[in-house]
């Protein structure tokens, strides 16, 4: 089968390689239908995330058929349309109790990251039954590509760790997927003002067209005069960090209200200052998240039913012969205007 192989810090390759085979019986194998690319994916590329083994297939996001399923499976047979979970989850240990998915201990994180993942023909599923998730007939699958990682990202990270509430004030450092799922999702909630900082342009304008109620270009104005301003000088009940380095972190700390929370989605490379010289008597948190994915099965259904339109964040197809193209576009949005890019093998 065809993959993209991750080969080191900015190299990757188109390559050919065997098709997964089934290793434990809990395990299921995907004809993946669709997949896309993740900011993380460029993190991993930066080398910001160094355990990830040169050699191993990119992507923790798609859509697909089961192909094969272990003796195990009970919930999928071959042939069913299912939805992959960025996050494995083994339903049984001591975190996947708890509701922390992300720290499984034979699972969380891992597709595209510690095993190979979904910018592939097929992919290996551990822990199949806990995930995957059914796809209902006659739904969107494009639209439900977001729900393997940004939906429940910017909403699990941002939006439920930042504690938004009807009537609040919100700031989100960070136009582009993620924040905007974060921005699509905080209005479940009805705050009163939604700011988006960015640097792109073009991701404000969509910000604009999703719901934001104010928008701030970082690159051309002081971010934290401009939010002080639209919110009276009080800062922001809740800051949503969705880039992940050091700037955007500060920015997020300096708008803060008294009293508010301040949500880290962003993947940091980097260490950031903490100024509890002047936080220590704010009464703010500070909350930080490996997506969890719990929120999945509530999301589906907005999704379903039409609620949340997540498909609107996709500007781009590519088939996977053109994943270099798709990496191109990607990452470079500031001059294509990409948002979320669909590839199918
Ligand atoms: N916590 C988690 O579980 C989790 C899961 C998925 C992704 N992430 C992380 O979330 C972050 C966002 O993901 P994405 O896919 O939207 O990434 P992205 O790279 O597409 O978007 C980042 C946005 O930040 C903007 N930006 C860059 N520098 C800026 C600055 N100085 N000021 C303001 N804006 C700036 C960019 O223009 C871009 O629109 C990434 O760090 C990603 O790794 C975290
Ligand atoms: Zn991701
Ligand atoms: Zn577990």
């Amino acid at each position: 089968m065809k993959a993209l192989v991750y080969r080191g810090p900015g190299q990757k390759a188109l390559e050919e390689r065997p098709m997964p085979v089934i290793a434990a019986a809990t395990d299921a194998t995907v004809r993946i239908t669709r997949t896309t690319i993740c900011g993380t994916d460029l993190h991993i590329l930066k080398g910001d995330v160094p355990d990830v083994a040169p050699g191993t297939i990119l992507g923790h996001e798609g859509v697909g058929v089961v192909e094969q399923v272990g003796g195990a499976v009970s919930t999928f047979k071959p042939g069913d349309a299912v939805l992959i979970s960025c996050i494995t989850s083994c339903g049984k240990c001591e975190y996947c109790r708890k509701g922390m998915y992300s720290h499984c201990t034979t699972g969380g994180w891992i597709l595209g990251h510690l095993i190979d993942g979904t910018q592939a023909e097929y992919v290996r599923i551990a822990h199949a039954d806990t995930s995957l998730y059914p796809i209902p007939a006659g739904t969107d699958e494009e639209a439900l590509v977001m729900l393997s990682d940004i939906l429940p990202t910017g909403f699990e990270c941002g939006v439920l760790n930042g504690q938004v509430q009807p009537g609040n004030t919100v700031a989100i450092v960070g136009s582009g997927p993620i924040g905007l799922a974060a921005l699509m999702t905080a209005q479940l909630y009805s705050p009163a003002q939604i700011i988006m900082v960015d640097v792109n342009e073009n991701r404000l304008a969509v910000a604009k067209t999703f719901g934001a109620t104010a928008l701030v270009n970082s690159g051309n104005e002081d971010p934290v005069a401009a939010v002080m301003k639209l919110t009276d000088g009080k800062g922001v009940d809740t800051s949503i960090e969705a880039v992940g380095i050091p700037a955007t972190y500060s920015i997020c700390e300096a708008i803060v209200a008294a009293g508010g929370r301040i949500a880290n989605v962003g993947v940091h490379g980097h260490k950031v200052d903490l100024h509890l010289e002047r936080l220590w008597s704010h009464n703010i948190a500070l909350t930080t998240r490996l997506v969890d994915t719990v929120t999945t099965p509530m999301l589906l259904k907005t999704v379903v039913s039409g609620k949340l339109l997540p498909q609107q964040l996709i500007t781009h197809h590519f088939t996977l012969d053109q994943v270099m193209a798709a990496y191109e576009t990607f990452g470079n949005a500031a001059l294509t205007k990409a948002l979320k890019v669909i590839i199918r093998p």
